[in-house]
């Protein structure tokens, strides 16, 4: 039995309505039939895959349908966190997507999921993505205060949702958490956050975040031991579409 989490498929088999941009390179190529063929010769149907947000570029289940196949033609056990592109995933739709396409499908949302004695708790997140003020060698000398207002906000509703997921888990008599966020724990200007607290205060052993990707992006966030917490990037062309074992 193990663990394994990677974020950031950006499926499209439902609609060719897709930024380019988001996706481009030599990594993205086929990445479906990469991640697919990866997954294929390591993971087994005792196990547990976390997909860690922005799941498919389909903006309704519709359009989304081809995707959710896919997704459960991958081995193992599948749980699902909001990404910021998972526009067919209103938090008020959890209960319905779950019904449809459980139990090979969970959507993780105000709840929690179990792996052996740890729970798995997790929601989307939100970091503040500037934009920033650069001087001339490239170092950051402000930002847009109004938007980093907004962020705010969206952290605190995020903030809410999470310590919801800890706090059931919390009831249900789990001890151990293993946490993951689609957004980075922290922004580029950060090196904690309520996120990062979050974690310190009930002692998760791992934050698991995706969304990071792009090779410029990869290291917007905190990676490694911080504060007795262990932070991993797991976006899909950082890890090569390999998925990051989390627990055996
Ligand atoms: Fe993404
Ligand atoms: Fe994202």
């Amino acid at each position: 039995m193990a663990l394994y989490a990677l974020g950031d498929l950006h499926l499209h088999f439902g609609t060719d309505k897709v930024p380019r941009d988001q996706i481009k390179g030599r990594l993205w190529k086929d990445h479906e039939t990469k991640f697919l063929r990866n997954c294929s010769g390591l993971i087994t149907d005792e196990d547990t895959l976390v997909l860690i947000g922005d799941h498919s570029w389909g903006r309704n289940p519709e359009q989304c349908g081809q995707d959710f196949e896919y997704i459960r033609s991958l081995p193992g056990r599948k749980i699902l966190i909001r990404g910021n592109h998972d526009m067919f995933w209103d938090v008020k739709k959890t209960g319905s997507l779950n019904s449809q396409y459980g139990p090979q499908l969970t959507f993780l949302q105000n709840s929690f999921a179990t792996y052996g004695d740890y729970a798995i708790v997790g929601t989307k997140g939100f970091t503040f993505e500037g934009p920033f003020f650069l001087d001339r060698r490239g170092r950051i000398i402000g930002w847009d205060e109004e938007k980093e207002e907004h962020a705010k906000q969206l952290v605190s509703r995020e903030l809410e949702r999470l310590r919801m997921s800890f706090e059931l888990a919390k009831q249900a008599g789990y001890g151990k958490y293993i946490m993951f966020l689609h957004y980075p724990p922290t922004s580029i200007i950060e090196d904690r956050s309520g996120f990062t607290d979050m974690a310190e205060e009930y002692g998760a052993e791992h934050v698991i975040y995706a969304h990071s990707h792009g090779e410029s992006r990869f290291h917007d966030s905190i990676e490694g031991e911080m504060r007795g917490v262990k932070y991993s990037l797991a976006s899909g062309d950082f890890l090569r579409w390999q998925p990051l074992k989390i627990l055996n």
